[in-house]
């Protein structure tokens, strides 16, 4: 399954595909290739794609993420985020990690300001922090179902599949709830829940299109020439 959704998203996303699909489909063909070359295998390679989890304050938490991300679904490394109500670059090849790398962005500072104001504790902080790096891990299903766009219960499908993980509760309910009034989750009950869904809106808004990333990976880099590093 994944070295076809590679060469379905190149094309869609390149104009080099036809060289990369023959590539890929001759890989695939002989066997070769089983998963993704880009899902990450160690705790380094996460932490490559995700120096945001860095920002977590908690070791125990810090590490459990790790371990959520090592589990993560192959396409969540290669797809794109969305065709739809998304910034031009979610909708190539990756587009899903920098949108998630944004909404991990956005949250920072969101975040800030509520647990300076006393609406957020440290510890639910963190707890945010970790549902933005997970809250679209199944954006197009587990199996993916839905190569073409979002599955509409990815939300609710997400929280479902992090229940078997060791993660506060308030982390499930911050990825069920992300989709706000939309789809098919709960809607935020807390403010935890609240700033999670509002980073994940302004992080996917077509007139906030230059959000900064935190240490971009070697590949959005060269894939994003445009994309800057946050300071
Ligand atoms: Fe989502
Ligand atoms: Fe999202």
């Amino acid at each position: 399954m994944g070295p076809c959704w590679e060469a379905l998203y190149d094309v869609k996303a390149s104009n080099t595909y036809v060289t990369r699909n023959l590539f890929i489909h001759t890989y695939h063909t002989n066997g070769m290739v089983t998963q993704s070359s880009y899902a990450p295998q160690t705790t380094e390679q996460v932490l490559e794609w995700f120096p945001e989890i860095n920002d977590i304050t908690d070791e125990d938490l810090r590490n459990e993420t790790i371990h959520v991300v090592l589990n993560f679904p192959d396409y969540f490394w290669y797809a794109p985020a969305a065709k739809r109500h998304h910034p031009v670059e979610h909708q190539s090849r990756h587009g899903l990690v920098l949108h998630t790398k944004r909404v991990c962005t956005t949250y920072e500072r969101l975040c800030e300001s509520m647990n300076k104001q006393g609406f957020l504790t440290d510890d639910e902080v963190n707890y945010g922090r970790m549902a933005c790096i997970f809250h679209d891990a199944l954006k197009h299903g587990e199996p993916p179902t839905q190569p073409d766009g979002t599955v509409k219960n990815h939300d609710f499908l997400a929280s479902l599949w992090l229940s078997q993980f060791d993660l506060p509760e308030k982390v499930l309910g911050a990825v069920e709830s992300h989709n706000g009034p939309w789809y098919v989750g709960k809607k935020p009950t807390n403010h935890l829940e609240q700033i999670v869904h509002m980073a994940d809106m302004m992080a996917s808004d077509p007139n906030n299109p230059n959000i900064k990333v935190k240490d971009p990976h070697p590949v959005l880099v060269e894939k994003f020439p445009r994309v800057d590093p946050r300071e």
